[in-house]
């Protein structure tokens, strides 16, 4: 056994196992590589060196492939077990592709032919190095990105449920405030001057247009946290369906209803219910103007995913504020002219993201409105 400590250690040179039954070949590998600057550590026993494993730790291991005690084989599969961020590397005199096949099976990286030359033994260690330092720093990877996701998810649920508690809360006070204006405009027929009846009437329509924003907040909060329920069905009939429930609303508008053929997909009924009836009601609402209404749906396949998209010939919007259309209680037209409370479109997108796909808009002023959303393909 030859364990020398190296002469120049360097914070940055790999520790390097090297074991062959040939004490003479194995020092003469371990002082060419100490003098390329590796920390090597050799041993003419596979035995000895799995010992010395358990003493001091290593980056790569370079084993022959024919000893006496173990071959080279098993004794990189043992090394593997007390180290799993081990890199090997067979040695073999034999040459047979069979040999080799087995030894990257086992998990070696590579394997060398001997007699060899330090020119080919060189890249060889640089590269299955550069390969460890990879393998091992894409766990630290996978483990940060998990422990920010934990992180991520825990922020969420939190802010999920203070703005339901707060929207909760808001409403009682908001039902006082409303009793007693109710209560002075019953009376204000007599008792009030004009002004103060017209006061009266506007606390009565802000409280009306609060209930609805909390109203919508709590609808909101609560379909986020719904829980997904699967199955597969048909977006064509999902579509005509909601169109079919808003017949009665609609009935004195002239709308030119064009609608593809949609595709069958699995996800969660209800709420993609929820989005045709956000994206529809949006293209029926910004509309209006028109006569007649044009409103297309539509759906290809495109990258893996279905691209749906729903194309208007409504009033449009100014695409400088593209960013804020899905975000909560953002709305780019005052309500009235068009009623909402601006969080259809963020329950759209929470919907879709959940179910791994994306959204966006197209739009331009007068000239009409595109929404696209996207779904996985489930073969
Ligand atoms: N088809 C469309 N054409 C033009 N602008 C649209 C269209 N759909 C949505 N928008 C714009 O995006 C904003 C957000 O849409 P969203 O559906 O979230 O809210 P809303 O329709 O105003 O209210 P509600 O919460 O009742 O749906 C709208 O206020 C409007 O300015
Ligand atoms: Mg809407």
């Amino acid at each position: 056994m030859q364990n020398e400590p190296t002469p120049k250690p360097d914070k940055s040179s790999a520790r390097i196992l090297i074991v062959d039954d040939e004490a003479a070949q194995m020092k003469a590998l371990c002082d060419t590589l100490r003098d390329h600057g590796y920390i090597t550590t050799g041993f003419s026993s596979a035995n000895a060196a799995l010992a010395g494993m358990g003493a001091q730790q290593f980056d790569l291991v370079l084993t022959d492939l024919m000893m006496p005690e173990m071959d080279g084989i098993s004794l990189l599969r043992r090394a593997l077990e007390i180290d799993p961020n081990l890199v090997g590397i067979i040695m073999t005199g034999e040459g047979t592709i069979t040999t080799a096949v087995e030894a990257m099976k086992t998990g070696a990286f590579d394997y060398i032919l001997k007699p060899f030359k330090l020119s080919v033994i060189l890249p060889v260690l640089a590269r299955a190095l550069a390969m460890r330092r990879l393998r091992i720093e894409n766990v630290e990877l996978e483990l940060r990105i998990g422990k920010r996701t934990a992180e991520l998810e825990a922020a969420n649920k939190e802010l999920e449920a203070f703005s339901y508690s707060v929207s909760h809360d808001l409403r009682a006070p908001l039902r006082h405030i409303n009793g007693y204006a109710q209560a002075l405009s019953d009376d204000s027929a007599t008792a009030f001057s004009e002004p103060a009846r017209r006061y009266i009437a506007s606390i009565s329509r802000s409280v009306d247009r609060m209930s609805t924003l909390i109203d919508d907040l709590l609808e909101f909060s609560r379909m986020g946290r719904a829980e997904m329920h699967q199955s597969q069905f048909s977006m064509g009939d999902l579509a005509h369906e909601v169109i079919g429930e808003m017949a009665g609303d609609i009935h004195s508008r002239n709308i030119e209803w064009d609608i593809q053929p949609l595709p069958v997909v699995g996800g969660d009924r209800a709420l993609l219910k929820q989005v045709w009836v956000n994206l529809l009601s949006n293209s029926v609402k910004y509309t209006r103007p028109r006569d007649p209404a044009k409103i297309k749906v539509s759906c290809a396949e495109e990258n893996g995913e279905w691209k749906f998209q729903v194309q208007d010939n409504g009033v449009g919007f100014d695409m400088r504020y593209v960013d804020k259309l899905f975000g909560v209680f953002q709305r780019l037209h005052n309500v009235e002219e068009f009623e909402g409370t601006g969080v259809g479109l963020a329950n759209v997108r929470r919907t879709i993201v959940r179910h791994g796909g994306r959204t966006w808009a197209e739009g331009k002023i007068n000239e009409g409105t595109t929404f696209y959303f996207t779904l996985p393909i489930r073969k």
